[in-house]
């Protein structure tokens, strides 16, 4: 191992141990891509990119700080960049990171399919990419992917759901509004498929009954339901919509399946709206991120439960894979199966993710220092 290489990886593991002793907080403010530029390429690491979709989730901001953290302390020069989920917007700082001589972009991107003629110019300069959390699509210029495991984030929900209502006993029917992801994003049809797999027997044998009759027939008819841009909004007013619509005659909502976090806050607004009160009757309701004001709601009763992935482990191996590519080693996978993006098969680093609950939220999300306890008021 060159000894730049032991410096960085050290570098990157010291600072994963900071960010884990709670330096979750502070927002950092984003660096002006020509200041960045004009770093680049003097003594250090070089310049990496970083594209994140937007800075209206809380999540994106988490990764992207810790992510730039991580380089900065490991020697590199950073562009962070947030394009507002405006999949051009996303295009234009890509090119700026190309044009400005990055040696790797670490994309999140907004439209996994999109990126196809930016990507080739990338790769006509050698410069490698990455992509973080979302699969990109339908491209060879595609060098590794780090996520968390999607298909297994739906199957928390889905056995969640089993067990709460206690579905494998037969006990049932109870009425189930299923909800999607963003249909552009590569993520949501494994979050759904992962649900569904386990909830689709229930729905077959009458235990789960959806009123709206918005349950997809197959997996493959999830993006049916689905939210374009994972907007809290659109799903408050799609819920308020199936609320009005099928539920005025005095039947009662028993579950709702919500892909993640932005999601259950929208339809956690409508279900207030229409009367629903924490406690006996609050619909099962998931979730999944951990966002401080899903965990806020989950301690006021309003979400049954996320999934959280924690963005200081995905920043940290992205932060090591970015150091094995530039330095020439070996870079870190452990799924060489899964992931084909249309074109190949992308090797992808999979990580975990922890269910959550009212009562683990002290013990998962507090004693790890991802939040205070004063942030979730407890
Ligand atoms: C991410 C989720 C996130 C969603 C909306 C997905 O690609 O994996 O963590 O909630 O996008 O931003």
């Amino acid at each position: 191992m060159s000894t730049r290489k032991t410096r960085a990886l050290a570098a990157i593991a010291g600072t994963a141990l900071l960010l884990g002793l709670g330096a979750c907080s502070a927002e950092r403010t984003e660096t002006p891509a020509d200041e960045e530029t004009a770093a680049a390429g003097e003594e250090g690491g070089g310049l990496i990119g970083i594209a994140m979709p937007t800075r209206s989730l809380e999540r994106w901001n988490k990764d992207g700080s810790n992510l730039e953290t991580l380089l900065q302390d490991a020697g590199y020069e950073t562009s962070l960049q947030y394009a507002d989920n405006k999949v051009d917007q996303q295009i234009t700082q890509l090119q700026n990171m190309i044009n400005s001589g990055a040696e790797v972009l670490v994309i999140a991107s907004i439209d996994g399919t999109a990126l196809g003629p930016v990507l080739e110019d990338a790769a006509s300069k050698d410069i490698k990419v990455i992509a973080y959390d979302r699969l990109i699509n339908d491209t060879d210029n595609v060098d590794y992917y780090a996520t968390f495991d999607n298909y297994q984030v739906g199957q928390e929900q889905g056995k969640f759901i089993e067990e709460q209502l206690g579905l494998a006993d037969g006990a049932g029917p109870f009425n189930l509004e299923p909800f999607a992801g963003s249909p552009d994003d590569n993520n949501a049809k494994f979050f759904f498929s992962g649900a569904w797999d386990v909830l689709l027997p229930y729905v077959e044998s009458g235990q789960l009954v959806t009123p709206s009759g918005k349950a997809p027939a197959s997996n493959d008819d999830w993006a049916s339901i689905g939210i374009l841009g994972w907007g809290s909004d659109d799903a408050q007013a799609e819920m308020e919509n199936r609320l009005n619509s099928f539920y005025s005659g005095g039947d009662k909502v028993d579950v709702v399946l919500s892909p993640n976090d932005s999601l259950a806050l929208g339809i956690a607004q409508a279900l207030e709206s229409a009367g629903y009160a924490p406690g006996d009757g609050y619909p099962i309701l998931t979730g999944q991120d951990a966002d401080e004001a899903n965990v806020k709601n989950m301690i006021a009763g309003k979400q049954s439960m996320t999934v959280w992935k924690d963005t200081r482990t995905l920043a940290q191996q992205v932060a090591t894979m970015v150091d094995q590519v530039v330095t020439g080693a070996d870079v870190d996978v452990n799924d060489t199966e899964t992931y084909d993006n249309g074109n190949k098969v992308v090797p992808t680093y999979l990580l975990p993710p922890q269910v959550v609950t009212p009562d683990t939220i002290e013990q998962y999300l507090v004693e790890s220092g991802y939040f205070t306890a004063d942030q979730l008021g407890l």
